[in-house]
Order: structure tokens, then C-alpha cells, then sequence
């Protein structure tokens, strides 16, 4: 045996001891944390870098106020976390550094600002992503997306596994040769069957009739293979709701195939097709910045964007025009979430009139509209008049 595959052996062999830890670890996750059975809830508000501090402290303020009963009761603390920022990511080289990942830990919730992801090349150390690395660290395995384009018929929620598949090992593949390079694809049994789990209890508990299945298990006939048997699986405990599959090149064409588009409800996704196919669907309702998500585990979970920092708004100055928008979409989630869904319907309400129908002012992102906190004063005047009522 060469030297090189000697060491990629070796490399491949410490991979597949964690990836066994692991299936070990999601097979004993007991069940879901209950939020109403516990004295207080604490959100944690981390901005990231970029905008995302702007965009996120202004979702903050609008959850203050929807939850200012709460919080003056005693059952609702928000906690503010520093640290995710690219630069003390980079100066601790860890994705989330470890005193950072401690607070995050003591939270129940997060609400989550975009964070800057490094690539080779650019100006900072090739890291892993920070929005990976909450993902795996705390066992967030459900990317919830919903996208809805009412007069168009769209209603589409999407459950995107979302710690395995090409994720899992993202940052360790294995450059076996200067010429080879190797990355790794992981499906396990449980990781599989606890999100094809929540997309049909989902789908049942809001009377949709169909869940679609996303894979290229054609060509990938491994991991993509086994994601789609075991769904299929799944389904079987679901004779009420119909179950198609298709793979992810068609979808992408189907998606914008006005004809047949309504007829898809819900979606469950390998990690990488939800990643991509999310943004496609995301741009029917106005784009990314219009498109919140929930990331979601059994003890904890973290709401964001689906966008990511945009550190040239920062440079040009313009950050405090940023588009709140995704923030405060996930912050409907996190409040449906948490089990206020009075206060995620207001909201939720609020931003359709604000971004949609009445459109008193608009966000373009320079100073041709208004700020962001400008923006987040009009939601929370249109949620008051909507409460008054
Ligand atoms: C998303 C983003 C992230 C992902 C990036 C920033 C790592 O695109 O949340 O969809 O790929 O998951
Ligand atoms: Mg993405």
C-alpha cells in the first residue's frame, strides 16, 4: 500500500469512529424538550457579523415587545451573546469558539444572525461555517423553510435534514493525492427517520395531503438510496397523505412550472438539495431576504435567515438599511415555536401588511428607503393597531 493511501486510510478510519459516535448519540436522543412545562424560556440573540447584528437586534426589539408580558412575568428572558463574530472566530480558528458555544448552551433558543462563511482564497482562514457548526454541535437536525406566495397558489414548507449529507463532513474531506481529493456523504437510519418523521407529523397535524420526497437516488444510489427507502418507510405510517418522489433536477424545473408547482406542499430534502432548492423557492416570494428558518432539535433550537452576511453593505456603509425582513419571518417560527402562536400570528400578520399590502415604506437597501429600525417601528405599529382590533 502507498504512503498516500496508507494516511488517507488512516484519516477515513478516525472519521468513521466520530460518524459511529454519533449514530450512537442520535439513537439514544430521548424525547423533545416541553417549553411549557419549564419555568422560563431564555432566548439567546446573537448577531453574527455583518449585517446581521443590525438586522437581528431589530428583530429582537419587535419579540421584546410582542413578549413584554411575558418577560415582565418572569417566563421569557432574552440574553444577548457576542462572539460570533468572524473576527473572534478567527482569532480563536473554531467555528464557534468555545466560550461562545458555553452561553449558546445555556439558552433554550436562539435567534441567530447571518454569520460571514470563509471559502480558500479569501481574506480570512478557511474555518468551518458557524451556521454548520451550531447545526451539528447542537444537534439541530430539522431545517424548516416555509415559503408561501398566496396569490399564486404557493404554500410550500420544506424540512431539510440538516446536520448529515454532504454537511456532515464538509471540512474533513481528504486530499488523498496533489491530483485526488475525496468528500464524504453520510446518511444514517435515525438521522433519516427523525426528519421524515417531523415532515409528516407536520403535514398531518396542517391537513396537507402531499409530502414530496427530494433525491437523486438514480445516480447517488448509497446515502441518497437508503434517505429515500427510509422515507418511504415512514410514509406507510401516513395512508392519508400522498407521498411522491422525484429527483432534485426535475424539481428544480418543476418548481417554476406554473401548472404543476401548486400541487407541492411539503418537502423533505437531503442537506445540500434543501440548501440549494430553498433559495430557488425562497426568490417566488421576493428572494432570500424574505425567507426565515427554523433550525430545529429535541433540546434545542435556533431560528435565521436563509441569506448570509452581505459584508459589502457593511463596507459601503449601508447596513442600517438592511432588510429586516428574514429576521422577523424567523422570529414568527421562534414564536410558534415556543408555543406563542398569538403573538407569531400577529406578527406574521403584521409583516404581510408591512411588506406586502400597505407597504406605508419600503426597505431597498440604500438610502433611497428607510432603515431597518424604521422598518421595525412599522411592524410593531401595525401589530399594535392589529391587537387593538
Ligand atoms: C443556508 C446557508 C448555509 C448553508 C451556509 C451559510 C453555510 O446557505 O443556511 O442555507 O449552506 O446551509
Ligand atoms: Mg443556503
Amino acid at each position: 500500500m502507498t504512503e498516500y493511501i496508507k494516511n488517507a486510510s488512516k484519516k477515513f478510519e478516525e472519521l468513521l469512529e466520530r460518524q459511529l459516535k454519533r449514530v450512537e448519540m442520535i439513537n439514544a436522543s430521548k424525547d423533545y424538550i416541553d417549553y411549557a412545562g419549564l419555568d422560563k424560556i431564555i432566548i439567546g440573540v446573537a448577531g453574527g457579523d455583518g449585517i446581521g447584528p443590525v438586522i437581528t437586534n431589530e428583530s429582537a426589539r419587535v419579540l421584546k415587545y410582542l413578549l413584554d408580558d411575558e418577560v415582565k412575568a418572569g417566563r421569557v428572558e432574552f440574553k444577548d451573546i457576542e462572539g460570533l463574530t468572524i473576527e473572534n472566530r478567527v482569532k480563536h480558528n473554531k467555528a464557534i469558539p468555545d466560550d461562545v458555544l458555553d452561553e449558546i448552551k445555556k439558552c433554550h433558543v436562539i435567534l441567530k444572525g447571518p454569520t460571514t462563511t470563509p471559502r480558500a482564497g479569501d481574506e480570512w482562514p478557511n474555518i468551518e461555517s458557524a451556521n454548520v457548526a451550531m447545526r451539528k454541535e447542537l444537534d439541530l437536525f430539522a431545517n424548516v423553510r416555509p415559503v408561501k406566495v398566496t396569490e399564486k397558489g404557493i404554500d410550500w414548507t420544506f424540512f431539510r435534514e440538516n446536520t448529515e449529507g454532504s454537511y456532515t463532513l464538509g471540512s474533513e474531506g481528504i486530499n488523498v493525492t496533489d491530483d485526488l481529493a475525496i468528500d464524504f456523504t453520510v446518511t444514517t437510519t435515525e438521522g433519516t427517520r427523525r426528519i421524515a418523521k417531523m415532515a409528516y407529523d407536520y403535514a398531518r397535524k396542517n391537513h396537507k395531503d402531499h409530502v414530496s420526497i427530494i433525491t437523486k437516488a438514480n445516480v447517488v444510489k448509497t446515502t441518497d438510496g437508503k434517505f429515500l427507502r427510509i422515507c418511504q418507510e415512514i410514509a406507510k405510517d401516513y395512508p392519508e397523505i400522498r407521498t411522491t418522489d422525484w429527483y432534485i433536477d426535475i424539481t428544480t424545473a418543476k418548481l417554476i412550472d406554473e401548472k404543476r408547482r401548486t400541487d407541492f406542499k411539503v418537502f423533505i430534502l437531503p442537506n445540500l438539495y434543501g440548501d440549494i432548492i430553498t433559495d430557488e423557492a425562497a426568490e417566488f416570494q421576493g428572494g432570500v431576504g424574505t425567507a426565515g428558518s427554523a433550525n430545529l432539535g429535541k433540546r434545542y433550537a435556533m431560528f435565521e435567515a436563509i441569506h448570509g452576511s452581505a459584508p459589502r453593505m457593511v463596507k459601503e456603509g449601508r447596513d442600517k438599511y438592511a432588510d429586516p425582513c428574514s429576521m422577523l419571518r424567523a422570529s414568527v417560527l421562534l414564536l410558534s415555536h415556543i408555543g406563542y402562536q398569538k403573538q407569531a400570528d400577529l406578527l406574521e400578520r403584521a409583516l404581510d401588511i408591512c411588506m406586502f399590502e400597505e407597504k406605508k415604506i419600503s426597505i431597498t437597501g440604500r438610502d433611497t428607503g428607510c432603515t431597518c429600525s424604521e422598518f421595525g417601528d412599522y411592524v410593531m405599529d401595525t401589530a399594535m393597531k392589529l391587537a387593538a382590533k
